[in-house]
């Protein structure tokens, strides 16, 4: 069982849970992610690590409630305990030197916010470009001005209530016609990644993105985690969660997330009738 040490509200439907693990805080690296399963019969759902403390023993999780673990997981408390929790799994984050673009997207602002701090703390010069729906939903801008100046933060909205009105790609464009980056890192829904895949490519610029499809073991045995890159099959829990996203098929990725749609509709109906 992993205690729940705290857990913070930033939205509606988005909260953050700082659990006690410290054998998995020891070994803690940017990009890598837990496996979480809420209870006995509950499935097993990957979250990327957000935050971890080895002096402290505890790693922390965002996560948004989109279906039936999340609305159960969004009714833990402090206190409470979470059955299972497996972990570092997935490969770190590893950027050349060089400044680089962070590009995170809705829920993807908590697994962008790690891998700039480790660059930042690895010498790197890191603009975050920081987009969500609407200025409600955009995550964790307290702790990216804390590690930036301002003229290193770049934030978006689709209805414009904050920062720039529209999407990530166009203060990215800025950036990469400025020769203000040499390689960027990209997390967030499969649109936005695909789309600054190719504005990157557009300038020869090397951009990775950090993949989100369905897990269930997350150690590569079960193949659910299917993504195509270049033209051949990698799991992402094991040979990623990073990836080259000028070689991704984002349209195999988006329909395999898509797969259980029905069935994750009809879980979530369930468990709340
Ligand atoms: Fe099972 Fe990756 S989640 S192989």
């Amino acid at each position: 069982m992993y205690k729940i040490l705290e857990k913070t509200q930033f939205s509606e439907k988005v909260f953050k849970f700082r659990i006690e693990a410290p054998e998995m805080a020891k070994h803690a690296h940017a990009g890598q992610f837990l496996m979480v399963r809420a209870n006995e019969t509950g499935e097993r759902v990957p979250f990327t690590l957000a935050g971890w403390n080895p002096e402290e023993g505890w790693v922390e999780f965002i996560f948004m409630v989109i279906g039936k673990t999340t609305e159960m997981l969004s009714t833990y408390e402090a206190g409470d305990s979470i059955k299972d929790v497996t972990g570092p799994l997935g490969m770190p984050t590893e950027m050349a030197e060089g400044p680089c673009a962070v590009i995170g997207g809705g829920v993807g602002l908590a697994i962008a916010f790690p891998v700039a701090k480790h660059l930042v703390e690895t010498g790197h010069e890191v603009h975050a470009i920081m987009g969500a729906r609407t200025k409600d939903l955009l995550l964790l801008e307290d702790q990216f001005r804390e590690l930036l100046d301002d003229d290193h933060i770049h934030i978006t909205t689709d209805d414009g209530s904050y920062g720039e009105k529209g999407v990530v790609t166009a203060p990215l464009e800025r950036l990469l016609q400025d020769k203000a980056v040499t390689q960027v890192f990209c997390v967030g829904p499969v649109p936005m990644m695909k789309f600054s895949a190719m504005t990157a490519e557009k300038y020869n610029t090397p951009i990775t993105a950090s993949l989100n499809p369905i897990m269930v073991d997350g150690t590569g045995m079960c193949g659910c985690c299917r993504v195509e890159v270049d033209g051949k099959t990698k799991f992402a829990c094991v040979d990623g969660p990073d990836f080259d996203a000028t070689k991704v098929d984002w349209n195999d990725l988006r329909a395999r997330q898509a797969a259980y749609r029905t069935e994750e509709g009809q879980s979530l109906k369930a468990y709340e009738e």
